[in-house]
């Protein structure tokens, strides 16, 4: 059994790009791996939020974690704050991550480089994610393509922390998937569809409603030489459409291609396989929003059985690099 770990941020809906990127993979292997799927709340604060909001987000995460298909009876899913072992062990890795490399990474680049009141946590993210991982001695980590440069460094701490102080940490591999491994944005197909682009039109939620789905993908932009071809440099917005019928029907971009002439019939078809996909996983999530204390009462569970484990490492890791047993 594979030990995987994974996490979501809260600090929006889930949306389509988080479902074919990371937890259609989580639920498709659940039964076979050994999995921890947490809701990482201390990265939501890496950016303004509300903490009403943060919240109400945490719990619907959950629900959006069982309504897209994990059983918790098979995975294990909590709150990243209700584990204090992945801050503890960040320090640690802090101390191991250099300027140089927190600076190389694209995320920070885009988002925080240049501007002076920028928050320190969005620069040391990168290390906390790496201590989010390496607790849980984790194996692969099943994400999205945009995460990869996040698990090169995560490598690179483990496998350096292991050099000075002994083997402590399983140096773990990305798990990225063969299609939709990066969803475009549907108004902006040069950007990666996203939480945090505010722009509702260009993003579909993962428990959107069935008309809401279709408008947006009618509204979908592609160009004007009415040919459909799956070229994601040159016609960025039609394969987009393709890539999304591809993950939505098990097929190729390429084959689906050839099948239309027309970027409507295109665009029904694609409307349509993303409502069958949805709609039941709406339905389920509708139905858990209403009982807070029962997805409080799983994060509880979840957060035992992941201090457990996460304890552990960071005693081990704390020992090797010199601190006082208590
Ligand atoms: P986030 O919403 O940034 O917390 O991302 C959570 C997970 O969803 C990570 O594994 C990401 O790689 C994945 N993900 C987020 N956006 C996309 C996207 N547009 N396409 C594919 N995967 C994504
Ligand atoms: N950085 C990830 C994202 O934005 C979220 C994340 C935090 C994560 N910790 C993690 C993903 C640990 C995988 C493993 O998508």
């Amino acid at each position: 059994m594979a030990r995987v770990l994974s996490g979501i941020q809260p600090s929006g809906d889930l949306h389509l790009g988080n479902y074919l990127g990371a937890l259609r993979q989580w639920v498709a292997r659940q039964s076979v791996d050994d999995a921890y799927y947490c809701i990482v709340d201390l990265h939501a604060l890496t950016q303004a939020i509300d903490p009403a909001e943060l919240r109400r987000r945490t719990l619907e995460t959950a629900a959006g974690f069982l309504a897209a298909g994990l059983d918790p009876e098979q995975v294990t899913i909590f709150a990243q704050s209700h584990v204090p072992a992945h801050t503890r062990l960040a320090w640690l890795l802090e101390c191991t991550a250099t300027m140089g490399e927190l600076n190389r990474m694209t995320q920070f680049k885009d988002k925080g480089r240049g501007n002076e009141s920028v928050r320190v946590g969005l620069f040391t993210y990168p290390v906390l994610m790496a201590a989010d991982i390496l607790a849980y001695d984790a194996s692969h980590v099943p994400v999205g393509e945009d995460q990869r440069q996040h698990l090169e460094l995560t490598r690179d701490l483990a496998t350096r922390f292991n050099h000075h102080y002994g083997e402590v940490f399983v140096v773990p591999e990305a798990t990225i998937p063969q299609v939709a491994a990066r969803v475009m944005d549907l108004q902006q197909p040069d950007r990666k569809m996203s939480k945090s682009i505010p722009s509702p039109l260009g993003r579909i939620d993962l428990f959107e409603d069935a008309d809401a789905i279709a408008k947006k993908v009618k509204k979908a932009v592609t160009d004007a030489e009415g040919i459909v071809a799956y070229d994601p440099i040159a016609k960025p917005g039609v394969s987009s459409l393709l890539d999304l019928l591809a993950a939505a029907t098990n097929g190729s971009p390429m084959d689906l291609a050839g099948n239309y002439t027309r970027y409507g019939d295109l665009k029904n078809d694609v409307a349509e396989a993303l409502i069958s996909l949805i709609a039941p996983m709406r339905e389920r999530y509708l139905g858990l929003l209403g009982d807070e204390a029962e997805l409080r009462a799983l994060l509880a569970r979840g957060a035992e059985k992941a201090n457990t484990v996460a304890n552990a490492t960071y005693e081990r890791a704390a020992s090797a690099i010199g601190l006082l047993e208590r």
